[in-house]
């Protein structure tokens, strides 16, 4: 299929609320990466979102609020919730809270769970377009079901091939998605490791979040083995690079190589790595080399997140 040379997606603030509140699908900047929005109590608009994504009906999207009064108006917040709303909030920490039963929400962005995933996004575009929307927003990450997260204004387009529109707001300052946290009673259980390290999260209740149970209790539908993929194939915590690939280095001491290199961070800052990670990636896929080698990450503070979206862009396509 060709696609039509049409004119820019780019959408002013104004347009873009405009569309929402009319039911459309609009891109958005956060401060994690850019996500793919509807209102949240459109079942078409929501309905639309998923079919433009690809993505599997049975995967929640999280609900994007302007603060925390508004998040309040859909999810039970049990105590501890509230202190991890005022602590990281507006921030990249999604809780997965009960779903409140008069919340004006669509059953599709729930996929049926009696919990919803919801978050504050640090960003001044996000929270002015959800504010002038005045509803809470569905957004999952605005790429193509199991692809690269985008991270810029024009990596959204890329990925839909300019037929959505978006409202650029710069390149995502952390480049990881939210952590994932469900509070269940006075236990945190983390669903996917994100932009706030589990260290973090620590800090503030005192104790580390525990990991999904893998045989049953809270998970997230969303943490497939495959995702993030790129074309290329990876070849993770590598020493050497090998003959035809591409090395996405770590750190100061990279292997010599003469075909395309990119380092995550020279100076082994995490922060960095992760806000360099999705874009890093594909910018070596399209060098079009077959496999990229990427270096060693260690696995402390942001270096959870990294190591996990690395590991699933590496792992067996389904
Ligand atoms: O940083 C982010 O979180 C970005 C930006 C756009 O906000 N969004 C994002 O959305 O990463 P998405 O849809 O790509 O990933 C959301 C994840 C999925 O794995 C989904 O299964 C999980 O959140 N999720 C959503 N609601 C849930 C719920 N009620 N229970 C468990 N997991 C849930
Ligand atoms: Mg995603």
């Amino acid at each position: 299929m060709n696609t039509p040379v049409t004119a820019s997606p780019e959408v002013t603030l104004d347009r873009a609320a405009s569309i929402l509140r009319q039911g459309g699908i609009v891109a958005m900047p956060t401060e994690t990466v850019y996500g793919l929005a509807a209102d949240a109590a459109n079942d078409d608009a929501v309905l639309r979102l998923y079919e433009t994504k690809g993505r599997p009906r049975f995967n929640p999207l999280i609900a994007h609020c302007a603060d925390l009064e508004m998040a309040q108006g859909i999810a039970e917040f049990p105590p501890l919730a509230l202190k991890l709303a005022e602590a990281f909030w507006p921030g990249p920490l999604t809780l997965v809270l009960p779903r409140r039963a008069d919340a004006a929400l669509s059953d599709l962005v729930t996929a049926g769970l009696p919990t919803i995933g919801l978050r504050v996004p640090d960003h001044p575009v996000a929270q002015e377009l959800i504010a002038r929307v005045g509803m809470p927003l569905a957004a999952p990450s605005a790429n193509p079901s199991g692809r690269l997260s985008p991270t810029t204004a024009d990596a959204v387009i890329e990925g839909f091939d300019g037929q959505v529109p978006v409202l650029d707001g710069g390149p995502c300052h952390s480049g990881v998605e939210s952590t994932i946290i469900a509070v269940d009673g006075d236990m945190l259980v983390q669903l996917r490791p994100g932009a706030i390290a589990r260290e973090e999260i620590a800090k503030v209740t005192g104790f580390a979040p525990r990991d999904a149970d893998p045989e049953g209790g809270i998970r997230s539908p969303g943490m497939l083995a495959s995702h993030y993929a790129p074309r290329a194939s990876m070849r993770l915590n590598a020493e050497n690079v090998g003959p035809g690939e591409v090395l996405l280095a770590f750190g100061a001491e990279a292997p010599a190589h003469d075909g395309p290199i990119l380092n995550l961070s020279q100076t082994g800052d995490l922060a960095e790595a992760a806000r360099n990670l999705f874009a890093h990636l594909r910018a070596l896929d399209a060098s079009g080399a077959d496999k990229i080698a990427v270096m060693p990450i260690p696995d402390r503070g942001l270096g959870e997140a990294i190591n996990d979206r690395l590991r699933r862009a590496a792992a067996p396509r389904g």
